[in-house]
């Protein structure tokens, strides 16, 4: 089985090539940055410019699946001009892809499982989201990630089995959530974001790995949420994390109004509530290496001072 990757230079990306190569699966990925084409070993790169609509055909040759996961960082200043560029850079990408497959004339590419995220859902502090949830998108994350959705759903009509994971908070020790959260701790405070009581719907980073490839095994499509089965507090997190570090931290709390100061509209990452149901997953026989966040924090810490 042969895939090809997009945003393969990514924290999921990366993790995602160590679990294929595990499982021996060979290994195709584009990169807008021709530095990086030889960069991964065991795999092979291709150069694809998505502003000036080129992508290497080559990369298609005995491809069976595609994983997308290119997308510019969410977590940014947001304006006009950077907001258009964090919807463009999910929807340019896939039509380029389906471009490149009536081009390439492969006939072998079976499956399509495109990256997407729980964003989707409106804060919501009681409801436990499945994938069923209508969706009607309020905010620029919401509407950015229906319409990123849509986009990868159509890859339907060209590829049979297309999918999306609504992925959770990635818990890795290289980047991420956990790295921004563990910053404060280093000068010695943990920071609750507003009441801390938002449901934060996390996942590890070996286990979201292992379901993107779980899905192409899987000859599946629609909607499937990427998070482990038990989603925490914010304030939990910050109470686990304090377990294990051997230098101990306060925690501040910073009110909803000073991270919107701070933070404008961004804020809403912050503060919102997703409760997300992986009942939808664990159906399809997927299993959890990490279910509960307390494993999982045990995983990337280590009872140290730093992530390990
Ligand atoms: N990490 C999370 O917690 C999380 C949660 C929910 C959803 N997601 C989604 O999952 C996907 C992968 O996440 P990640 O954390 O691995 O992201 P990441 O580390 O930021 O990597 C994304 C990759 O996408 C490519 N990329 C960046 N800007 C681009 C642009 N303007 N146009 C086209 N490609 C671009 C880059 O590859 P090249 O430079 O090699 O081209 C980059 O390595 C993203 O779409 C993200 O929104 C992530």
């Amino acid at each position: 089985m042969k895939i090809l990757i997009t945003g393969a230079t990514g924290l999921i990306g990366k993790a995602v090539i160590k679990s294929a190569l595990n499982q021996n699966f060979k290994v195709n990925y584009l990169t807008r940055d021709k530095s990086k084409i030889k960069s991964i070993i065991d795999c092979k790169g291709f150069y694809w410019d998505i502003k000036k609509d080129y992508i290497d055909l080559k990369c298609f040759e005995g491809v069976n699946a595609i994983i997308n996961l290119a997308g510019e960082k969410i977590f940014q200043k947001w304006t006009k001009k950077s907001k258009k560029e964090i919807l463009l850079s999910r929807i340019k990408p896939i039509d380029l892809l389906i471009k490149g497959i009536k081009l390439s004339n492969q006939t072998g590419i079976r499956t399509f499982v495109s990256a997407s995220a729980i964003g989707i859902y409106q804060s919501d502090f009681e409801k436990n989201y499945t994938e069923n949830e209508t969706e009607n998108p309020q905010n620029f994350i919401q509407k950015t990630v229906y319409n990123w959705e849509k986009k990868s759903l159509s890859v339907r009509k060209f590829i049979p089995y297309t999918s999306v994971l609504r992925i959770g908070l990635v818990l890795s020790k290289n980047n991420g959530y956990l790295k921004e959260t563990d910053y404060p701790m280093k000068f010695g405070f943990g920071i609750q974001l507003g009441s801390g009581n938002q449901w934060q719907s996390w996942i590890h980073i070996d286990d979201i790995a292992n379901m993107f490839l779980f899905i192409i095994g899987l000859d599946t499509k629609g909607i499937y949420n990427a998070v482990a089965p038990k989603p925490i507090f914010q304030k939990s997190f910050l109470k686990i994390i304090r377990k294990r570090k051997l230098r101990k931290f306060i925690i501040i709390k910073l009110h909803n109004f000073i991270l919107r100061v701070l933070f404008g509209e961004r804020a809403s990452i912050l503060i919102d509530s997703q409760r997300v149901s992986s009942k939808k997953i664990l159906e399809s026989g997927y299993k959890f290496i990490y279910e509960e966040a307390d494993k999982a924090l045990n995983n990337l810490y280590k009872r140290d001072d730093n992530l390990t």
